[in-house]
């Protein structure tokens, strides 16, 4: 049975914000979060992806309040971050073999979450009751140092509203999670801004889950051309899904999101037209790049970076979806960016927040 746990209800906690800094960590401050963490509380926590929402990953009780405030389907596993190496030992049914030696060399800590056979210490409102359990140790001194001080494994989903785009600004995490946690960690904007790759290593075919800070280019250099597959869900195929997160509605604005792809002419021209075509009363969004952004008139125009820098683009790509609600756009067209290296994470996050409205122009 699915659960579908109501956010509204929770909206009612003492939530604490405390502001922390990155290169000077207040250790007592970050003290009292271990504490709450512990004590089998939620602490919003700043991570280099984007800002999670944090609960011991040891604990039934403490991981159900993480669905609760978010209004997260029960279905959809969790991400468990670690410290170091030894403190997922007890999480993983074998020992780590060549491959996963390689990837944690290679990528932690970093944006890389691997996906692997479990042992029966991981909750089941972790894993979903998948036999598999997703970890990662995260490129952050205060979230590293957050879980030594807390001295258990921490089960962090992004800080989000269920649906609603990530959050990489403590801003977003304090308009969603205000009220609904124990503690909000304000540090930082994220520096890598899309989240973690997931990569399934838990049988002989690595396959990419969802594609993140790590790009498939990346792994392939570690693992091989024919040691890494993209799985079908990413252009939205929808089969069985083998990470449950991706069959949900994501990262979507409130306003309908449509994504133009084509050449560059047909895509302005497409986008003109559209912009013309709407009635007075009807504010039209363009979520674009900085070679294009002077070409649209008459629209609330919205540059993710360069088109050259899509690295940079995917780091700003939540705050602009967020930026559009704000405004209060009616209809929002997206310029297609090209999917390689960091594009492929850029236009799979934009393509669930189009609800995989594309249209070839
Ligand atoms: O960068 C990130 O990964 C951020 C930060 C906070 O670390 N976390 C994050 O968590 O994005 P969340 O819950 O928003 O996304 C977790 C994804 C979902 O798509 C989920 O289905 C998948 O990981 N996942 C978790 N456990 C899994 C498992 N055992 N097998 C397959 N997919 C799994
Ligand atoms: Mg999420």
């Amino acid at each position: 049975m699915i659960l579908l746990y109501m956010s509204e209800v929770s909206d009612v906690m003492n939530t604490e914000i405390v502001e922390l800094n990155e290169q000077n960590i207040d250790i007592e401050k970050l003290m009292r979060a271990a504490k709450i963490i512990v004590n089998l509380g939620t602490v919003v926590l700043p991570t280099e992806t984007v800002y999670g929402l944090g609960a011991n990953a040891l604990s039934s009780t403490a991981v159900k309040k993480i669905f609760l405030a978010k209004g997260r389907p029960s279905d959809n596993p969790l991400i468990v971050h670690v410290c170091s190496v030894d403190m997922m030992e007890d999480l993983l049914s074998e020992p780590l073999d060549l491959r996963a030696k390689k990837l944690i060399e290679a990528f932690w800590p970093g944006p890389l979450t691997l996906v692997f056979k479990r042992s029966d210490k991981v909750p089941v409102e972790v894993c979903a009751n998948l036999d598999t359990v997703a970890i990662r140790m995260p490129d952050h001194p205060i979230a590293l140092k957050l879980i030594e001080l807390a001295n258990v494994p921490i089960a962090a989903p992004s800080a989000n509203v269920s649906g609603k785009p990530s959050p990489t600004m403590a801003e977003h995490v304090i308009q969603d999670m205000n009220g609904r946690v124990d503690m909000i960690i304000s540090a930082d904007r994220s520096r890598i801004g899309v989240e973690s790759t997931v990569l399934d290593i838990s049988s002989p075919k690595a396959v990419v889950l969802r594609p993140g800070g790590v790009t498939l280019e990346q792994l392939q250099e570690v693992l091989g051309n024919d040691g890494v597959m993209l799985d079908n869900m990413i252009n939205g195929v929808v089969d069985k899904p083998r990470s449950p997160g991706m069959k949900y509605k994501h990262y979507a604005p409130n306003a309908p999101l449509q994504i133009v792809r084509g050449n560059k002419e047909n895509i302005l021209s497409y986008i003109k037209d559209k912009i013309e075509k709407a009635s007075s009363a009807e504010l039209i969004g363009v979520l674009c790049s900085d070679e294009t952004q002077s070409e649209y008139q008459g629209a609330h125009v919205i540059s993710i970076g360069s088109a050259h820098r899509l690295d940079q683009g995917a780091s700003n790509l939540f705050a602009v979806l967020r930026e559009f609600d704000q405004i209060g756009v009616d209809m929002i067209f997206a310029e297609a960016f090209a999917e390689d290296e960091m594009g492929l994470a850029l236009m799979n996050r934009l393509k669930k927040a189009a609800g995989f409205n594309i249209v070839d122009v």
